[in-house]
């Protein structure tokens, strides 16, 4: 029993948990995702695992992705880039709505399938339904080999190496790294984004793995302090807009997963159609508020909040003024395109549910009810 504790130790990396390990790992788990593949200097971004079918997606009138939990959301920020560098109009769906449905396949629509295990079940009988209706299938996996890309046309690993807590954490920025090289890469074919552009942005993007890394390092005790504020919490709302969107939602799935408390994500504009009625002094709501284009939008979201006495946790940029005014707690990080910074925001969102779980849970690696890849209905 000594040997399999120590052993156990060994593999953790001196972390207390593999979650807080694979949080950390992303710094590498992002290099590894765009290892062979972007060379900013030469202007030369390659997924050879795409080449074959690229064409289909460079034509394709829609994509289709399909997931489920993380991967889901992975796809969501999916759906903001191809739309944003390709012009393809995008549509995400749960792969389990979409397998019961008797879904429109049309020729010219391209399916996405997003799972870190590859396996599963409602994903893979999505796929399978997807293709027996014609349909041309890109898988993003992380685990080599599994079923998902073995059932798909083809596609490109995320090479987040194995991903051992339940909560998914490096595989969904590995996810977004992927769809991000594969939306420029369909935008540069096309000419939606121009040359300079291309450069200018993948230039940027291979920035992104040292800007996780120091933001790893400069947050980590501010969000363990704010962890300790937050641990008697029954519900939390996460608001995000834009292509933070998706990331108010991962937030709240992480604190939900291996905290067990109560939370929802949602648009931050949507806030005043149903959840602003439950904003009082108890309730912690989590801004994702980085300098984009709707920053300005957001700001106002924040005041309502606090007019309410609602208390506001924010992910701002660094040298933030307007926020900082507003809120108890603001963690800042660095400045990027839009378009990558969920890879960003939800790094502080990640260490703030693990942090908090860390008071709560006994195994915050195996919370109760869940399992790491769910092959079966
Ligand atoms: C389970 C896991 C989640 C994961 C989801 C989809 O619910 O607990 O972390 O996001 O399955 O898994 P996949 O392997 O397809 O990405």
């Amino acid at each position: 029993q000594t040997l399999d504790l120590e052993l156990s130790q060994i593999e953790k990396g001196g972390f207390p948990h593999f979650t807080l390990k694979e949080i950390f790992e992303q710094p590498k788990s992002l290099r590894d995702a765009m290892r062979g593949r972007i060379n900013a200097e030469k202007n030369h971004l390659v997924l050879g695992g795409l080449i074959e079918y690229q064409q289909k997606l460079i034509n394709a009138d829609r994509i289709i992705i399909l997931g489920c939990g993380t991967s889901w959301h992975a796809g969501l920020v999916g759906e903001y880039l191809f739309e944003e560098f390709a012009r393809i109009p995008v549509e995400v769906e749960y792969a389990s709505e979409f397998r019961y449905r008797n879904p429109v396949i049309r020729e010219g629509d391209v399916v996405i399938a997003i799972s870190q295990s590859g396996e599963t079940a409602d994903t893979l009988a999505a796929v399978e339904l997807a293709k027996s209706k014609g349909a041309i299938i890109f898988g993003v996996c992380n685990v080599v080999g599994s079923s998902i890309p073995r059932a798909t046309h083809a596609g490109a690993y995320i090479h987040a190496g194995p991903e051992i807590g339940v909560a998914s954490t490096k595989a969904f920025t590995g996810q977004i790294t992927v769809l991000t090289m594969m939306a420029l890469i369909i935008g540069r074919a096309k000419g939606t984004i121009t040359e300079s552009k291309f450069q200018e942005l993948i230039t940027e993007l291979t920035t992104i793995p040292d800007k996780v890394e120091y933001i790893l390092h400069k947050v980590d005790s501010q969000i363990k302090y704010i962890a300790e504020e937050f641990k008697g919490a029954r519900n939390f709302l996460y608001l995000g807009r834009g292509f933070n969107f998706p990331v108010a939602l991962e937030g709240a799935l992480k604190l939900k997963e291996i905290s067990y408390i109560h939370a929802e994500g949602y648009p931050a504009a949507e806030m005043k159609h149903g959840p602003i009625a439950l904003i009082d002094e108890n309730m912690p709501v989590v801004f994702i508020a980085p300098k984009d284009s709707t920053y300005e939008k957001i700001v106002s979201n924040v005041q309502e909040i606090k007019a309410r006495k609602g208390r506001i946790i924010a992910v701002v940029n660094e040298g933030d003024k307007e926020i900082k005014d507003l809120a108890e707690f603001t963690i800042e990080i660095p400045q990027t395109h839009e378009a990558f910074s969920p890879i960003l925001t939800v790094i502080p969102l990640q260490l703030l549910s693990y942090y908090i779980a860390t008071h709560l849970v006994d195994d915050v690696d195996k919370p109760r009810n869940l399992a790491k890849s769910v092959t079966v209905e």
